[in-house]
């Protein structure tokens, strides 16, 4: 199965796709983490994806579809992946689609979580991550067992720089203009299934598994 989670900045992307992959046994390829860990490394792709990052901009369509299909040609990706946080642009759409078609592959079904504007800046002001595995939190809805530190690696918890309200603002635009055209673009080729995603996470997620359920038995 090749899923992509489609939703604005702050819809939970990152938290449904990590647990939902785990559930159907699935590679979990989000971009934006990979463009973070690159910048641990320090790498010249790092060094050009964080210059967009932190205006809230796209990085651009070559970089980042040249990263994601390197990491989908890794062995974990045979039996499936949940792609998060890409494709944002119909060019990486089509990227995607000839790299699939090309192993006779394809994208079965594209997730789009949907969450009310003033939701998603209040999910984003309270969120902190893990440094080192990526796991995101939010002070008030889910917080972490020990605080600033993660429940999964005991790694240290801080607040993207992306996160800020003035970026918070640009990410929101862009993804408008850019991203929110693949909603309508799956809906034509018959993959979209639109979830609503606001509610508690565990529920969300029993949202998602049930419509892919009801998907695959089509
Ligand atoms: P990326 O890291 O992908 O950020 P994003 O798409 O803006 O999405 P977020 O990570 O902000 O939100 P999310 O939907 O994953 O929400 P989360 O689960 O964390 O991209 C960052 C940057 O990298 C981009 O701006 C761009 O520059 C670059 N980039 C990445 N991919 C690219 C691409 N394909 N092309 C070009 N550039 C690219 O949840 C948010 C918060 O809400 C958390 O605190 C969480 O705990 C909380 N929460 C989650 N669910 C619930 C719930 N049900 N109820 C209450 N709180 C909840």
């Amino acid at each position: 199965m090749y899923i992509v989670f489609l939703g604005a900045p702050g819809a939970g992307k990152g938290t449904q796709a990590a647990t939902v992959a785990e559930k159907l046994n699935l590679a979990h390829i989000a971009s934006g983490d990979m463009f973070r860990e690159a910048q641990k490394q320090e790498t010249e792709l790092a060094k050009q994806a964080k210059v967009y990052m932190e205006k809230g901009m796209l990085v651009p369509d070559d970089i980042t579809i040249q990263m994601v299909l390197e990491r989908i040609a890794a062995p974990d990706c045979e039996r499936g992946v949940i792609f998060d946080g890409f494709p944002r642009t119909l060019e990486q759409a089509k990227a995607l689609d000839e790299a699939l078609g090309k192993q006779g592959k394809m994208i079965d079904s594209v997730v789009y979580i949907k969450v009310a504007e003033a939701e998603l800046l209040e999910r984003l002001s309270g969120r902190w991550i893990c440094r080192q595995c990526q796991t995101p939190y939010h002070m008030v809805n889910s917080p972490p067992q020990t605080p600033g530190k993660c429940d999964r690696c005991g790694g240290e918890l801080y607040q993207r720089p992306d996160d800020t309200p003035e970026t918070v603002k640009e990410r929101l635009k862009v993804y408008f203009a850019e991203t929110a055209p693949l909603i309508d673009h799956y809906a034509q080729a018959g993959k979209l299934l639109e979830v609503g995603g606001e509610g508690g996470v565990d529920e969300v997620r029993e949202r998602i598994l049930a419509s892919l359920e009801k998907e695959t038995v089509k």
